[in-house]
């Protein structure tokens, strides 16, 4: 029995999904601990590219159940779309069960957010999707949670109370109609009665998967850098996708994590707003655009682009206490000569080695690069760690070295046979 946390350790998009269905064929329980719709996975199973927004990756591994945990907030519109669109693809959903306890993400948090996007003199890029304001109603305790869904009684009561609270703000604010009780009550009873049959105590099935020594994947959504806490704040998200989340958003005791899966690019993205010093503004840079088809899953806007960052990397490294690292889109630099990675930022000509805090100060880093050779050869059809050329060994043991962590998986293409293990992760 393993409980393994795996997470994001840039600004997302790392490349989760794929390793997450990777791993989730040796898992038996897979569970999405934060954030909602705003996430995007891609997955290639065979010749079918499947993209999912809220349903955990693992859906796409028969016999593995899936669960949608209490940390996580769900748009049911959604979740009710991505479980007909599985169905219609002929995969099976009778594994998804969805925590009772998570918060639900209404049509006036969509409204919200775009609104309060709109009106911010900083935009912080926001998917719009209503993940910030469902959160933000959920720590102002007059959120909806799943289990609303299931009483009339209690949607009514617990929409009187919140739409007492949004409706004049969105009139006398933002000049914005409001929302009808009477309608968002016809419409999320049908979601309610649609999703009954998922609902569960979740972290309840958990703790029973780990009794019987079940293999258990805590999936993250979004990255450290994007994280409320140790992210790059405010250009971040409104969860912790960090490992320590993982805990509360299962239901777990952090005790029972075992280990910790930090995934990580070989190079950087960031979608949206905020410094980013290894950032290129260079052809080289939309090269790795163009060969890491490098454009948002859930907006399609296309990701800002740079070198490998080990300083912001060896900071994920510390506020998860990775055990190990998934390196993914290694096969994206196969046609490049050199290769760079940042090893320190340069400050008013001060030497930094720690992210720092002050997003002036990032702003004003400059990155100082180590170049190492590239290896100018095709890795999509690496199998073992053996047949990588030595540049591309030199590289991954490079970054292990600098981000003081060790490589556990490499992945050299989007298809799931293109995973090397150098380490088995889960307990078989
Ligand atoms: P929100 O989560 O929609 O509130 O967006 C907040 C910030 O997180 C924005 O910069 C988004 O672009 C970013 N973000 C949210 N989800 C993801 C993701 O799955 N990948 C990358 N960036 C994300």
């Amino acid at each position: 029995m393993t409980v393994v946390a795996l997470v994001g350790t840039q600004w997302g998009d790392e490349g989760k999904g794929k390793i997450t269905d990777v791993l989730a064929s040796q898992a038996d329980v897979v569970v999405r601990y934060q954030g909602g719709n705003n996430a995007g996975h891609t997955v290639v199973v065979g010749e079918t590219t499947y993209k999912l927004h809220l349903i955990p990756s693992g859906i796409l591994s028969s016999g593995t159940t899936c669960i949608i945990g209490n940390g996580v907030v769900v748009d049911p519109q959604v979740l009710c779309s991505e479980l007909e669109t599985l169905s219609r693809g002929g995969i099976s959903t009778d594994n998804l069960y969805v925590s009772e306890r998570a918060h639900v993400i209404m049509p006036y948090h969509r409204v919200l957010d775009q609104l309060e996007e709109a009106q911010r003199p900083w935009k912080i890029g926001t998917t719009g999707r209503g993940i910030g304001p469902a959160y933000v109603d959920k720590y102002r305790r007059i959120g909806i949670r799943m289990l609303d869904l299931t009483s009339p009684e209690r949607l009514e009561k617990a929409l009187d109370q919140v739409l007492a609270f949004h409706n004049p703000l969105l009139q006398k604010v933002y000049g914005h109609p409001g929302f009808s009780k009477s309608e968002l009550l016809e419409e999320y009873l049908e979601y309610g009665r649609k999703l009954a049959p998922r609902l569960a105590d979740t972290s309840l099935m958990i703790h029973r998967a780990r009794q019987q020594g079940l293999n258990i994947l805590l999936e993250g959504a979004q990255g450290t850098l994007l994280d409320i806490d140790h992210g790059t704040y405010p250009f971040v998200t409104s969860s912790n996708p960090t490992a320590g989340g993982a805990a509360p958003g299962a239901g777990l005791g952090p005790n029972q994590i075992d280990k910790v899966i930090g995934v990580v690019k070989a190079y950087t993205t960031r979608v949206g707003e905020g410094p980013f010093p290894a950032e290129l503004h260079d052809a080289t840079g939309q090269l790795i655009r163009e060969r890491g088809r490098e454009y948002g899953t859930t907006t399609g806007r296309p990701r800002r682009c740079g070198w490998f960052d080990a300083v912001l990397v060896r900071y994920a490294a510390r506020v998860n206490g990775l055990t190990g690292l998934a390196v993914t889109l290694l096969d994206v630099l196969d046609v490049l000569e050199e290769i760079k990675v940042c090893v320190a930022y340069e400050y008013r000509g001060q030497r930094l080695e720690h992210f720092p805090t002050d997003l002036d100060v990032l702003r004003e880093c400059t990155p100082v690069y180590a170049t190492l050779p590239g290896w100018q050869q095709d890795l999509s059809g690496v199998k073992s760690y053996e047949d990588l050329p030595p540049q591309a060994r030199g590289y991954l043991e490079f970054i292990a070295e600098q981000v003081g962590c060790r490589v556990q998986i490499v992945s050299v293409g989007p298809r799931r046979d293109q995973t090397v293990f150098l380490e088995p992760v889960l307990a078989p």
